[in-house]
Parts: C-alpha cells; sequence; structure tokens
C-alpha cells in the first residue's frame, strides 16, 4: 500500500494517542485505529514515545507515505508554542524536528483543531461549503478552525476568547460540562453564550461542532438560538486523523518547512 492516495495520520490528545492509515480520496480509514493511552504528565519524550510505538505498527501497513501528526498547541513553524492541556514543557519547543529525529521521517505537525476543521472541509460538514465557517471542537478544551471558502486559517484560538470573566473553555468546553455536572440543558446555556459571542466577533455563515459529544448533539445543538446556522461535525473521533494525514499528503502543505503558509483547500 503505498499509492499518493495514502498517508498516516496520528492525532494527539489529553487523553488518547491514535492513529489509522487513511485514504484520501474517500476519507475512509484503511486501517484498524491503533489508540494508546496519552502518558501521564503529557511529556514531550514520552508522548514521542508512544508516537513512534503507533507509527511502527501503521508503517507496517503503508510503507513510506507522508506522515501528518496534529496536537493540541499552537504550532507555528513547526514549534508548540502554547499548553492549554498538556505539560508545559511543549511550550516553545521545536516538536516537528524532535519527532522527525525519533520517528525517522519527515512529518506534518499542526494544530489538532486545524486538522479536524481541514477534514470536517475536505471530507464532512463543510464539504463544499462557501464564506465563512468556524469548526469548534468540544472537549477537554475548545479548539477552533476557521476556513473561508476552504481555505485554513491555521492557529485560530477561540476557545480562550473571554467569556463572564473567564477562559472560554474553562466553562464551555465539554469537560466543564463534565466537571460541573451540568444538565445538558445548564450546559447549553453556557454554549449560547459562547456561540453568540462567536457570531459577534466573526459573522460566520456556519458553526460546525465536532469532538466526541458532538454524537449527542440533538441533546444540545437544538437548544442553541443563533442567527448562524450550526451542525454536528460527522467525523467525529476520526477528524483529527484524517485531518492530519490529509495535510501531510497534500502537494502544498499548510506550513512549508521555511515557514510560509501554503496550502491546497
Ligand atoms: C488549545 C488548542 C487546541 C484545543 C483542543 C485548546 O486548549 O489551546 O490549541 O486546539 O484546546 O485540543
Amino acid at each position: 500500500m503505498t499509492s499518493k492516495t495514502t498517508a498516516i495520520g496520528i492525532d494527539i490528545g489529553g487523553t488518547g494517542i491514535k492513529g489509522a492509515v487513511v485514504d484520501l480520496d474517500t476519507g475512509e480509514l484503511l486501517s484498524d485505529r491503533v489508540k494508546i493511552a496519552t502518558p501521564d504528565g503529557g511529556k514531550p519524550d514520552d508522548i514521542v514515545e508512544v508516537t513512534k510505538e503507533i507509527l511502527t505498527t501503521l508503517s507496517g501497513i503503508a510503507k513510506d507515505v507522508p506522515v501528518g501528526v496534529c496536537f493540541p498547541a499552537v504550532v507555528r513553524n513547526g514549534r508548540t508554542m502554547s499548553a492549554a492541556n498538556v505539560s508545559k514543557k511543549w511550550i516553545g519547543l521545536e516538536a516537528e524536528s524532535l519527532f522527525e529525529k525519533a520517528l525517522g521521517v519527515d512529518i506534518q505537525f499542526v494544530n489538532d483543531a486545524d486538522a479536524a476543521g481541514f477534514a470536517e472541509a475536505r471530507f464532512g460538514a463543510a464539504a463544499n461549503q462557501p464564506g465563512v465557517v468556524l469548526v469548534t471542537t468540544l472537549g477537554t478544551g475548545i479548539g477552533t478552525a476557521l476556513l473561508y471558502n476552504g481555505l485554513l486559517v491555521p492557529n485560530v484560538e477561540l476557545g480562550h476568547i473571554e467569556l463572564d470573566g473567564h477562559d472560554a473553555e474553562s466553562k464551555a468546553a465539554y469537560s466543564a460540562k463534565e466537571r460541573d455536572d451540568l444538565s445538558w440543558e445548564k450546559w447549553a446555556g453556557r454554549l449560547q453564550k459562547y456561540y453568540t459571542e462567536l457570531e459577534k466577533l466573526l459573522s460566520p455563515d456556519l458553526f460546525i461542532v465536532g469532538g466526541g459529544v458532538s454524537k449527542n448533539a440533538d441533546e444540545f445543538l437544538p437548544l442553541l438560538h443563533l442567527q448562524t446556522p450550526i451542525l454536528p461535525a460527522v467525523l467525529r473521533n476520526n477528524a483529527g486523523i484524517l485531518g492530519a494525514a490529509s495535510l501531510a499528503a497534500n502537494d502544498a502543505p499548510l506550513r512549508g518547512k521555511g515557514g510560509h503558509l501554503r496550502q491546497r483547500a
């Protein structure tokens, strides 16, 4: 399996690191998802080790194919610039080259929400959607990906806007619903405020709501009253894998090694 339409995507999250071989024409997984728990503390060397283990398994299925890795932080020119829900040791780290040295292959290293958003634009709920689309992922944190006519603006961190004097994700992420034991109605009240604020800031044409909780979209999306249409993501837990793989295989990647912003929608 070495065709140009095949790539490997690996999605690093706070609880699990998962990867698969992806068919880039159809967006289907060509392998089982390999998933390993994220090592406690989420330190760089430990995460690199687990990623290596996953890549070794997947390389046995697809050799010499592009590899994309996504991560929950701002990633500029391969360097991790933030660490909202992971070890602070990632801040300022040359993460892409750290992974490349350990894995022995070139990779495309990108923000997790950017990967998810790019995947939704290519294969999912934002496919062929013109205008401004904001993909939000509601999980441990809130990730956001901004697309204009299918083109991704990377590293948009709208999960951290201020909401009632707090970092929005600390109140409106799915983890906040669980932590504060909120009913769907109570949580939807917070989401209402959050998406209303985003509407004010961006005047988007469409919101897409991803993250694991998007499978329960019927419980909370109908409770929101917004001017902007809001739809559940369709790729669920595979969005990061699919997006990382797609960005890696792109002829013109999201961020070139020279730091340019280059991509093909
Ligand atoms: C981080 C983002 C990330 C999101 C989802 C936020 O806390 O700042 O970079 O995309 O969580 O993981």
